[in-house]
């Protein structure tokens, strides 16, 4: 059997909010600590600048929002010594993979790519517009430059969201393609998608998204002007909540300040604030104490964040020992496929 390999990627668009903690940064890490700690397998975690390109183009926010979220994985406890942790556009044995594999990857397959159709589907409905205006090759080839960050490191797991799992069965076709015919190189990849974590409540109680603009920053907004602390204070004091008077007693299933505690508080500690709904709970009670409870476990984090984020020094020389370790990887399995295909 092939040893386990966890590989994933994390577009660097945005600064991480408190959805993107719970729902991806979080699990991902103590299931690769874990791994880990047993001796399972080995991890590699990479910021996918490369993809960014597709939808933002604007350099500073790319280049912020690296950073950020470089320091955000390392701050919550991604171990860059136990994990290979590197930025895709710092492996240059990629970009040339993915061409590669472009030339075993049918249009055909591309064509059926959700991301690509919603882009054609969303022209088609306006009156004499082109079905592929504004639509970048990027964009059209998504899935083969991912294929190539997967296969290069023959991953056999790989954690995505839902919206992800069409691209790795893709990186499954392009390998299947290639390894029949050349040589079989590639190890055919599977997504895991953990149906168990549930998606952030967001201020205005929709799901937490970037695009709603309803998030609660996980160490500040990015602003330096602004105390990380009071943002987030202040964050869950704008929660919408209903107008029910402090005594009343209240219903905690249909609160957005429960669902997030939810989210961060042992069980004990979740009966003990439904039985505080039950009895009466003022909304600014229930709001410093989910303020509390989330200051407690992200405070730690914060100052470790602030200080890679102050010190970019540092924080590249641990991308650059990422690099080094991803590419002796990646240039052994180049080469291979430089010597299969007669190049
Ligand atoms: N497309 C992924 C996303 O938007 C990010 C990504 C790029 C990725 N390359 C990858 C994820 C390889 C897993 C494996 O979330």
């Amino acid at each position: 059997t092939t040893p386990k390999r966890v590989l994933t990627g994390i577009t660097t668009t945005g600064i991480p909010h408190l959805g993107n903690y719970v729902g991806s940064i979080r699990p991902a890490i103590a299931a690769a600590n874990e791994a880990i700690a047993r001796g399972d397998g080995d991890a590699f975690f990479f910021l996918a600048d490369f993809h960014a390109l597709i939808k933002c183009f604007d350099p500073d926010e790319i280049h912020r929002s690296t950073r950020a979220i470089a320091a955000t994985w390392l701050a919550c406890g991604l171990d860059p010594q136990a994990v290979t942790f590197y930025r895709q556009s710092d492996i240059p044995e990629i970009p040339e993979l993915a061409w590669v594999l472009n030339c075993s990857c049918a249009k055909g397959l591309m064509n059926r790519a959700h991301a690509y159709k919603a882009a054609v589907d969303i022209n088609a409905a306006k009156e004499d517009v082109d079905p592929d205006f504004g639509i970048t090759m990027g964009l059209f080839s998504y899935p083969v430059l991912m294929a190539a960050d997967i296969l290069m490191f023959n991953a056999t797991h790989v954690p995505v969201g839902k919206d992800q799992v069409q691209h790795i069965e893709m990186a499954r076709d392009i390998a299947g393609t290639f390894n029949f015919k050349y040589k079989p190189l590639f190890i055919q990849p599977n997504a895991v998608v953990d149906e168990d974590i549930p998606l952030l409540t967001g201020l205005d109680g929709r799901k937490m998204s970037k695009s709603y603009g309803n998030t609660i920053p996980l160490f500040g907004d990015g602003n330096p002007q602004v105390d990380p602390q009071k943002a987030l204070k202040k964050a869950i004091s704008q929660i919408v909540t209903n107008s029910q008077a402090p005594e009343e007693p209240k219903n905690c299933n249909e609160c957005t300040i429960f669902e997030i505690y939810r989210a961060f508080a042992t069980k004990e500690e979740i009966e003990e604030l439904a039985a505080h709904y039950r009895r009466g709970i003022g909304w600014g009670e229930a709001k410093e104490i989910l303020f509390n409870k989330i200051n407690d476990e992200i405070a730690p984090m914060r100052q470790r964040y602030f200080e890679l984020m102050n010190n970019p020094k540092e924080l590249e020389e641990i991308l650059q020992m990422g690099a080094v370790k991803a590419r002796r990887v990646a240039q052994k399995q180049l080469d291979k496929t430089r010597r299969a295909i007669g190049i």
